[in-house]
């Protein structure tokens, strides 16, 4: 089952299928490459507590666009894996080192003019000194890691302003050093929805008066148009097809816990052997 994910084959957004929850089970009707059919023999207990093992030392990213709910879904997922007994590491990228908020400092809040290749440059920088300093001692000591985003990113937004996505694929190539996520998880909301959601958070928190940061009030690619972010949108739900590593998308518009669920099956299936 695992090769499905292998070398672009395109997984479909998942649909509720629910084992967990068969209250809430969807009445879509299955459709044909759907990959959540069901859980392995051997019980619900059984397969959690293997997919704890199955976990140790891989790398999980989760992306999406603006608003899919992908950083509330790595809490989410991570307060699962920790339950079930993993050792888990969350990262978002960019940022989570000196180095890299900086970065994301400049990047999202800064007032210079950045060209797209220049901001995919920066982009990369910040990842290399992630992986270098946080991701892969992290995987070497067997913990999983949980990433909020990662070059799936860079190929949606770089490559929706127009950079080349082999270029940025090779520039990633050298940045990462070989440690590509074991399954990237593409959140897929329409991109209305997500800027929606993003703009009700950034209200809520102007209410709250929380401190400015670069992930508060709005930033620089959120503010940028609908057709943009609709081309963003475009390029994550196509990425399955091209990512040479394993992707699937979710249906990132559903109740979180829903979401949740489809995420923690997709991993079962995933990492299945
Ligand atoms: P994110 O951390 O998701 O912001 P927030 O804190 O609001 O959840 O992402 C910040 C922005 O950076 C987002 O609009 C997408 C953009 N981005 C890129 O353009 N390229 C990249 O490679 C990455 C990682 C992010």
């Amino acid at each position: 089952m695992r090769g499905n994910l292998v070398l672009g084959n395109l997984i479909r957004p998942a649909k509720a299928n629910s084992k967990y929850f068969p209250d809430r089970r969807n009445k879509a009707p299955p459709r044909q490459f759907i990959f959540f059919t069901g859980l392995p023999a051997g019980g619900i207990l059984a397969a959690m507590t293997q997919l704890a093992e199955r976990l140790r030392g891989k790398f999980i990213v989760l992306d999406g666009p603006d608003g899919s709910g992908k950083s509330t879904q790595a809490t989410r997922l991570a307060d699962f894996l920790s339950g079930q007994g993993c050792q888990v590491l969350c990262l978002r990228d960019p940022g989570d080192t000196q180095l890299g908020e900086g970065i994301r400092q400049v990047l999202l809040q800064g007032s210079a003019r950045i060209s797209p290749m220049a901001e995919t440059l920066l982009f990369m920088a910040s990842r290399a000194q992630l992986v270098q300093e946080k991701i892969r001692p992290a995987l070497l000591a067997g913990k999983t890691v949980i990433c909020d985003r990662f070059v799936s990113s860079t190929l949606a937004y770089q490559g929706a302003s127009g950079v080349d996505r082999l270029i940025i694929l090779d520039l990633a190539e050298a940045a990462v050093g070989g440690i590509w996520p074991d399954l990237t998880v593409i959140l897929d909301v329409p991109a209305k929805l997500g800027l929606d959601r993003t703009g009700q958070r950034n209200q809520l928190l102007m209410r709250k008066k929380a401190a400015p940061g670069p992930t508060l009030f709005g930033d620089r690619f959120e503010a940028r148009s609908l057709e943009y972010h609709e081309a963003v949108r475009r390029i994550f739900r196509e990425l399955v097809k091209e990512y040479p590593h394993p992707a699937a998308v979710v249906d990132g518009s559903q109740p979180a816990e829903q979401v949740t669920e489809q995420i923690i099956e997709l991993l079962q299936r995933t990492f299945e052997r």
